[in-house]
């Protein structure tokens, strides 16, 4: 039996991970979330769910007491283009919080699952299959925040022996949650636009690769990483992932494919290409694949395929 808390569980990540940590295991799956963003439907009705703002410590400690927590998933972030315009409020909630979550955990003796991302990487890292071990300046405040909690829950591990791990999400890419704030959203909104109006006004120029990645992979990523025996891990914060890597231009193409009379024309955002150019075009994922097994099931075309089928019935299209 696990007993898992998962903060942020209305999230993009949490929304559907929390669902499947329920289908998985037979514990407590405790819903974690903050007011305003509360739980409904499945996920409100299908287990527990309490506030679990990730700011107070002491709230985190009782959850964790009052339902025998044996693992946190810790997905509480401002994503980077939201960052950029509240650097200290992201900076509180990735390290302020990710501090509190690492003290319960050494004290309650609970194992961690922080995502990192693309976003530790900066202009001086290798562009291409970007190595695991390799120049991590990011120059954005969430980069800032994922690389500084990458080195403090490998100290944890280290020093106190909490069980830290860690995982480089790259564009995640759903039909569930919208997600918030993110510069690879645009991967997203490009199918809700291409199916509810059949044109999208692309904010990232042509040209500019980044990595992603279907949520069910991220789920399968964050889960088994968690599952797999610890003498197998020679990482921990973080390991590079990989699914797909593609420009506006070739994920387009991909939908025109299917939608014929589909459309896109561009409308900058200098905020999210300055921070798109700053990222990597792909990740190596040796280390990953090595160490735990990591293999994803979706590329573009499987992935397109699946969005555009579900996202048409969803409305009706
Ligand atoms: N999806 C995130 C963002 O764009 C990167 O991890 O902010």
């Amino acid at each position: 039996m696990k007993n898992v808390l998962i903060i942020g569980s209305t999230g993009q990540i949490g929304s559907e991970l929390t669902m499947e940590l329920r289908n998985r295991y037979n514990g407590n799956i405790v819903a974690g979330y903050i007011p305003g963003a509360e739980p409904k439907g499945d996920l409100l009705e299908s287990g527990p769910a309490e506030i679990a703002d990730i700011t107070d410590a002491q709230k985190i400690a009782d959850i964790v007491s009052k339902y025998n927590i044996d693992t946190i998933y810790n997905l509480a972030a401002l994503l980077s283009a939201v960052a950029e315009s509240k650097p200290q409020l992201a900076w509180k909630i990735g390290m302020g919080g990710l501090c509190n979550v690492l003290e319960v955990s050494r004290e309650k003796g609970c194992a961690v699952f922080t995502p990192s991302s693309i976003g530790v990487f900066g202009n001086d890292t290798p562009k291409d299959q970007t190595p695991q071990d390799t120049i991590c300046r990011p120059a954005t405040m969430y980069g800032v925040t994922k690389v500084s909690g990458e080195l403090l829950s490998d100290y944890y591990h280290a020093r106190f022996g909490v069980d830290t791990r860690s995982v480089r999400f790259p564009g995640l890419i759903s039909n569930v949650a919208p997600p918030g704030g993110g510069t690879t959203d645009y991967a997203v909104d490009i199918y809700y636009e291409a199916v509810k109006s059949g044109h999208f006004s692309c904010p990232i120029p042509k040209g500019t690769f980044m990595d992603m990645m279907y949520m069910p992979d991220a789920l399968r990523a964050a889960i088994d990483l968690m599952e797999v025996d610890p003498a197998c891990l020679k990482h921990r914060n973080s390991f590079n992932i990989a699914a797909m890597s593609f420009d506006p231009e070739i994920i387009f193409n991909a939908i025109k494919k299917r939608m014929p009379e589909f459309t896109m024309d561009y409308n900058i955002d200098p905020l999210r290409q300055r921070i798109a150019e700053s990222w990597p075009n792909s990740l190596d994922d040796t280390c990953a694949r090595e160490e735990w097994g990591w293999k994803p099931s979706y590329d573009l075309e499987t992935m397109t395929d699946d969005m555009l089928t579900i996202l048409k019935q969803r409305f009706n299209k």
